[in-house]
């Protein structure tokens, strides 16, 4: 499997025969290293509803068919603009062709705002454990840690880690570091920092504060790891 980092929290994971985007935000995304039109997934999962997470979800969704895997209350949203979602919640698996999606909680909020700028609450926020043939990959979402990532993993044998290192709404490097400590991934990659000025993460701390733990690899976005 070919994980492709695409700048901020955008993942694209890739088999011989399905492919995932992950939290896709690429239009308005300094940092994006593709073009939402240039991606063909089947599946997007959405970990909230942050427009940072979300921007190119239904576009996308509506040219390609995919089907948007996200938590419940935000899959009636986005079920309510034309797109095909299956909603989960948090702690129970539901299996897809490819395998198999569980939500972790994530200590975060979840909305987005109507025409006049006011927020709409949209569930919880959540992580996603994606099991697949070849691997399991943990995509924290946005979130500040707590001790019951412990519990993640346990539950399951993590390949690759997505965690946010950025500080101001995410976790910084030192709190990610003790994620790792609890989550025990094969490989972590750090997202969600450098893309705005006030997520001031340095990735290079993170590697430093985790190397002990797991192995560290810091992608530019547009570059990928295989697991
Ligand atoms: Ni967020
Ligand atoms: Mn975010």
């Amino acid at each position: 499997m070919k994980a492709t980092f695409l700048g901020h929290a955008t993942v694209y994971l890739e088999t011989s025969d399905t492919k995932i985007l992950i939290d896709p935000f690429l239009t308005g995304n300094p940092k994006a290293a593709a073009k939402a039109e240039d991606l063909n997934p089947q599946f997007i999962v959405i970990t909230h509803g942050h427009d940072d997470h979300t921007a190119d979800a239904v576009p996308i969704a509506k040219r390609t068919g995919a089907t948007i895997i996200t938590t419940y209350e935000l899959s009636v949203w986005l079920s309510s603009q034309g797109v095909k979602t299956s909603g989960q919640n948090h702690g129970g698996w539901c299996k897809y062709p490819f395998g198999a999606v569980k939500f972790t909680p994530a200590f975060h909020s979840s909305s987005t705002t109507d025409e006049r700028g006011r927020p709409i609450y949209l569930g919880e926020p959540a992580g996603a454990i994606i099991q697949m043939k070849n691997g399991v990959v943990f995509h924290a979402g946005d979130t500040a840690l707590f001790s019951d990532m412990k519990l993640i993993g346990e539950d399951v044998a993590i390949d690759l880690a997505f965690l946010p290192i950025g500080e101001h709404y995410v976790m910084g490097p030192k709190d990610a570091a003790k994620a790792v400590e609890f989550l025990h991934p094969k490989v972590v990659v750090p997202i969600h920092y450098g893309t705005f000025p006030p997520l001031v993460g340095d990735p290079k701390e993170f590697a430093r504060l985790a190397g002990k733990e797991a192995k560290v690899v810091i992608l530019q976005p547009g570059e990928s790891v295989d697991i």
